[in-house]
């Protein structure tokens, strides 16, 4: 039987429609960049699933509720119980979004020098990694480069490779290994329980903290229930626990899997390390029971944890995804398989043949579903991911040219995603008329929050 959302819709926002004209004139005056578009020009925003996810109608009762009492506050308390509830670790920290947790874990448990070991770094976190003087090394498995292969847990990380670099010369600089659930850098995959159960045993052999970036836990939880034997009895939320029971500590920014606008968190055991953890939270981001968010957002977050974990959301905004990626492939492109569930990543390159790498051909899709349907999405290609010389041409390309539609959660509803698949339809089929980029502007710093490009 088809499943259906488990809610239904009690308040809507309007969303702006414009005219292929006013598009292109917007487009222009951003410098072809998705990010200077300003959002009241874009009909279908799928640039992110963070803190775009529709609130529930208890998530604003509780957040009008809200106690924002500087120390020890109800909210507080509820947040915390939330997190108790999946997570067991005794000590948890409020921080205001996932890369303030980043930069707090990692600022305490590396040290220059150190490597940090991941089935992929997400940019934030590789970049976090970099700040605290320590080198991110990604090691996804072997699936992962075979965009089409439908293996069910892509995001694994190479465990012959992980157990080669802990036992090889560099084993000793080896700061932390870092998982990240679902590997939203590797196409949104799923990691598998066998995966995580090994890289615990791995890291207990060698004396290494095994930590998880937990954004989306509740959909690799519900993915492990899907694809993996022996998982086809629990329930989301037991297999969160059991996920979150393997690690020594996790960051998670909450605008994902607590479907909140706002907020992160930060678990670890050992004392020491929460003592340092929460000496730096109570400098840079607020005190140890609020960490820089509002009594609002604590509730919305504590609320959204229990909702994020019923089964009959996850199978339906699965399934729903899993629609959206056969519309895309009947339409004639193709994505990085199998569908996870927070996203589909578009195969712009295969789309595209015609473009060479120094077109930017994910760029080039996404600037045309942008001009063509004012659906706005982001790159992740060779803009992103290439090196470039002094005068911003492309020395490296990246290995894969793609293109991420995120999903907000609980925010469209299916007639969306099916236009969506509409408009790729037609530009599939005159791939040739997709015109190339030129990159006029890239600063060295965040390079492509910051880019200005130009039509060929
Ligand atoms: N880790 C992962 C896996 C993420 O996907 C993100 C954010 C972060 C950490 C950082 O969290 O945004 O709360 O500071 N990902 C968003 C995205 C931005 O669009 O994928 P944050």
């Amino acid at each position: 039987m088809k499943s259906f959302p488990p809610y239904r819709v009690q308040v809507v926002k309007e969303i702006p429609i414009t005219t292929r004209q006013e598009r292109e004139e917007a487009l222009a005056r951003a410098g072809y960049n998705m990010f200077d578009l300003p959002a009241n020009m874009v009909t279908i925003d799928l640039l992110t699933d963070s803190g775009t996810g529709a609130v529930s109608a208890a998530q604003e009762a509780g957040a009008a509720a809200a106690d924002r009492s500087y120390a020890g506050s109800d909210s507080w308390f509820r947040f915390k119980s939330a997190l108790e509830d999946l997570t067991s670790f005794p000590h948890l920290f409020p921080v205001h979004q996932g890369r303030a947790a980043e930069r707090i874990l990692f600022s305490t448990a590396l040290k220059p020098g150190q490597i940090s070991l991941s089935n992929t770094h997400f940019d934030t976190t590789r970049a976090n990694v970099e700040l605290a003087g320590a080198q991110a090394r990604d090691l996804p498995c072997p699936e992962a480069a075979d965009l089409d292969s439908r293996d069910p847990f892509k995001g694994n990380i190479d465990l012959g490779a992980l157990e080669e670099t802990l036992s090889g010369p560099d084993g000793s600089r080896v700061g932390q290994v870092l998982i990240t659930i679902t590997n939203n850098g590797g196409g949104g995959q799923p990691v598998s329980m066998a995966n995580l159960k090994a890289v615990r045993a791995l890291c207990d052999r060698f004396g290494v903290p095994f930590f998880l970036d937990a954004a989306r836990f509740a959909e690799n939880s519900w993915l492990i229930t899907q694809r993996e034997e022996g998982y086809a009895g629990k329930t989301p939320k037991e297999v969160a626990q059991e996920t979150f029971a393997l690690a020594d500590g996790f960051v998670a920014s909450l605008k994902k899997d607590a479907i909140a606008p706002m907020g992160a968190a930060i678990g670890v055991r050992d004392e020491n390390l929460a003592k340092q953890c929460e000496a730096i939270l109570i400098a840079t981001e607020g005190f140890r029971t609020y960490g820089g968010l509002g009594g609002h957002d604590l509730e919305r977050v504590a609320q959204g944890l229990r909702e994020v974990v019923d089964p009959n959301y996850l199978r339906n905004r699965a399934e729903e995804t899993a629609h959206f990626a056969r519309l895309i492939n009947e339409a004639g492109v193709d994505i990085v398989q199998p569908a996870g569930v927070h996203g589909l990543y578009l195969n712009a390159g295969r789309l595209l043949q015609h473009m060479p790498p120094h077109g930017f051909p994910g760029h080039a899709l996404a600037c045309e579903l942008y001009l063509a349907g004012g659906i706005r999405c982001a790159e992740l290609g060779s803009l992103y991911l290439g090196t470039f010389d002094d005068e911003h041409n492309l020395i490296t390309p990246a290995p894969f040219e793609l293109v991420r539609l995120a999903i907000p959660r609980r925010t469209y509803t299916l007639a969306h995603l099916e236009y969506v698949a509409d408009v790729l339809a037609t530009i599939a089929k005159n791939p040739e008329s997709v015109p190339e980029y030129r990159v006029t502007h890239a600063p060295q710093l965040l390079r492509h929050f910051n880019l200005k490009l130009r039509q060929v």
